[in-house]
């Protein structure tokens, strides 16, 4: 048997020869005979001669091993209270006849399609239709808001939008038809046509949409998405380079406008396929079950692309922990789909175990085929982490990664060693990643001692090779503040048994249940109040999300509004500007905000004042006294 340290090894000395051998795991229509091109480092460019299709990888050849009629995905929906199997080779009729749906539309190779969409099947549809005609995709999550729709139609000029008439929310029905019309109109980039897969229950139609765009003379035309696919023949899989790009997934970046991060099709495939065995240790026939949204990197990995191209079974479950109808609902979706393994957000953990302390719930269900249970998104805390070990009596296995790399820079290999667990650390870097921590001025530090986490260049195959139509902010944003290296965002330590402990980000993006997010982008949207002369906005812990964000506000002069008054207009613009998922529900106003000589506004300390944690002052602070003010309200909240 290879163990973790011989794989890893070979991973970082003969990176060439490790990832020619993966890369048979996948179906090239021309195998790639050159490995990487670092013609253009820093950015580096896996498997360039070679060409293949994702979706075929993902789909048409299981059918032709004869795994046609194996289920491919389950899907659940506790918001329903329905449940449907879908097999290979129902997927695929489905899939080859949307990408004929989108091609009539006017999708061709390299034109992108975005992907707004609730957790139906539809979902995972048009995304490997539009991988099966060499287009790009681009999902944005269900819980953003029309402007941050609208910022990423613009940035990525959409050929075709593909939506459906709504999601369904615990406490509301969510309409995707006027969000997606607002977003059109607030983008100076137009589709041609919106696809939109109906489903009962949603006030708005694609018929009134269209009638309204004709009315208006627009040159968008709507239509049903199941009418579009009965027009159409089913289309073959086009051929494309290993390093054409498959899809742009936006993320939160510092600033307000976020970063399209680029996933390549030949290297996605071989990374996901490697991790499929190798770390969630689920191969054809299994079933893994990750319960995260298709809108995140981690849903596009595997509630998406990893399963289908190992040929395993993958859940897509419509629901919440807890409250569709309780904190059993894990349980029983385990019990029902036969998941050997799970993969979730702490946040998730953490809202069953509050709910129920005791796990009393599991009783009613059998879990048994559950062999382990993953985590990523977020830190995974010891006491959820000893939790949920005990309730289910299985591995909890943390793992740690960005929507950059796609996959997971460290984690424990379940599927190539398992090894020992330590609470608090995803355990060890991933074979490929050659990781460092770095001090300020990019020198490694010893065992134990903390710093920037970064990844030496080139990272391995999977992670993005650049951001959409912007090689300098990839450069600047990730590659400039470390020679040669990648910087990845966030702090940590390797310990003297080379595990990974990672402590929290550099710089201003929060985590908010799992789900990564700008504070500059809500500054940007308090910061356009007319009573406001200047704000902040910091992530302050929260024991069941992780983080929450808190806005602290200065009222320009005159300003006469009650900071009730004012909390009410800022939480709506944001919930209106980035949308709900941001949980922004804090605000105070404050005299000042403490500053820096040089203008900049001192956020990581009045974090770690309203945490409760030890912090400098930094010796060129503009104003003691407007620390002291604050931190008295930092204090009580
Ligand atoms: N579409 C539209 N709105 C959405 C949405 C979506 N896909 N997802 C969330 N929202 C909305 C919710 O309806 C809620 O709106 P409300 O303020 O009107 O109630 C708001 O965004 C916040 O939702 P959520 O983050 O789900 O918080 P919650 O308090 O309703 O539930 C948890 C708390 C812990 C149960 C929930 O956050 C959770 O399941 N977290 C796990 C997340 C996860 O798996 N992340 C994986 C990333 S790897
Ligand atoms: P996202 O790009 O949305 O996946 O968010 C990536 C960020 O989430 C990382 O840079 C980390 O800050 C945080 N993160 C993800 N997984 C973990 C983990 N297992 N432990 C600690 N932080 C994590």
């Amino acid at each position: 048997m290879t163990t973790y340290l011989e794989t890893y090894r070979a991973s970082i000395e003969t990176p060439e020869k490790f990832w020619l051998e993966q890369a048979e795991n996948i179906t090239w229509v021309t195998k790639p005979q050159t490995i990487i091109d670092d013609s253009a480092a820093p950015i580096y460019r896996w498997f360039p001669d070679g060409e293949l299709n994702t979706c075929y990888n993902a789909v048409d050849r299981h059918i032709e091993a004869g795994r046609g009629d194996q289920t491919a995905i389950i899907y659940d929906s506790a918001m329903l209270g329905t449940r449907q199997e879908i097999s290979y080779a129902e997927l695929k009729k489905d899939v080859e006849l949307f990408a004929g749906a989108l091609a009539n539309a006017g999708v061709g190779k390299g034109n992108r399609v975005l992907i707004y969409m609730p957790m139906i099947p539809q979902a995972h549809v048009a995304m490997l239709a539009t991988a099966r005609l060499g287009a790009v995709h681009s999902v944005v999550f269900g819980g953003f808001a029309p402007a941050e729709l609208a910022s990423r139609i613009n940035d990525c000029s959409p050929t075709v939008i593909v939506t459906a008439s709504g999601g369904v929310e615990p406490r509301r029905r969510i309409e995707y038809i006027p969000a997606v019309e607002k977003a059109m109109d607030l983008s100076a980039s137009k589709p041609s046509a919106v696809l939109v897969f109906e489903r009962e229950g949603f006030e708005h139609t694609v018929e009134e949409a269209e009638q309204k765009a004709k009315d208006t003379g627009g040159a968008v035309t709507w239509q049903s998405a199941d009418d579009a696919m009965a027009a159409a023949q089913p289309h073959e899989p086009v051929t494309v380079k290993a390093t054409d790009p498959l899809y742009i997934l936006y993320t939160s970046g510092t600033t307000g406008a976020p970063k399209g991060v680029v996933r390549d099709n030949g290297g996605h495939a071989v990374a996901l396929a490697w991790t499929m065995k190798n770390i969630y240790d689920v191969g054809p026939g299994e079933v893994l079950w990750c319960a995260s949204d298709v809108g995140w990197v981690v849903g596009h990995s595997y509630i998406v692309y990893g399963p289908l191209i190992a040929g395993a079974t993958s859940v897509l479950y419509e629901g919440k922990p807890v409250g569709t109808p309780d904190a059993g609902a894990f349980w029983r979706v385990i019990q029902d789909s036969n998941a050997k393994s799970l993969f979730t957000a702490p946040t998730a953990l953490r809202a069953i175990r509050k709910a129920d302390p005791e796990a009393s719930l599991l009783a009613d269900y059998d879990t048994s085929s559950l062999k382990l249970l993953f985590v990523a998104g977020e830190r995974l805390d010891p006491e959820t982490y000893h939790w949920a070990t005990e309730k289910l009596g299985v591995p909890v296995i943390d793992n740690w990664w960005q929507t950059e790399t796609g996959w997971a820079i460290a984690a424990n290999p379940r599927g190539l060693e398992a090894l020992p667990l330590k609470p608090g650390s995803p355990s060890v870097p991933s074979p490929g990643y050659n990781l460092q921590v770095l001090d300020p001025f990019g020198e490694p530090v010893g065992p134990g001692e903390e710093g920037n986490l970064a990844i030496k260049l080139p990272m391995p195959p999977g992670n993005l090779p650049t951001l959409w139509g912007n090689d300098d902010r990839f450069i600047s944003s990730y590659l400039e503040a470390f020679e040669g290296y990648y910087a990845t965002g966030d702090s940590g330590y390797i310990d003297e048994d080379g595990y990974v402990f990672v402590m929290g980000r550099t710089d201003d993006v929060i985590n908010v249940s799992g789900h990564r997010l700008s504070t500059g982008a809500m500054e940007q949207v308090l910061a356009a109040h007319p009573a406001v002369a200047e704000c902040a906005v910091i992530g302050l812990a929260d024991q069941l999300k992780g983080q929450r964000p808190a806005g602290y506000v200065v009222l320009k002069t005159g300003a006469d509004i009650s900071e009730e008054q004012l909390a009410s207009e800022l939480i709506a613009s944001v919930r209106n500007d980035i949308g709900a998922v941001a949980d922004f529900k804090d605000v105070k106003i404050v005299e000042g905000l403490p500053k820096t000589r040089s203008g900049k506004i001192l956020r990581k300390t009045m974090r770690q004042i309203a945490d409760g944690e030890d912090y400098k002052v930094p010796s060129t602070i503009e104003d003691m006294a407007v620390l002291d003010d604050i931190a008295k309200v930092l204090k009580s909240q």
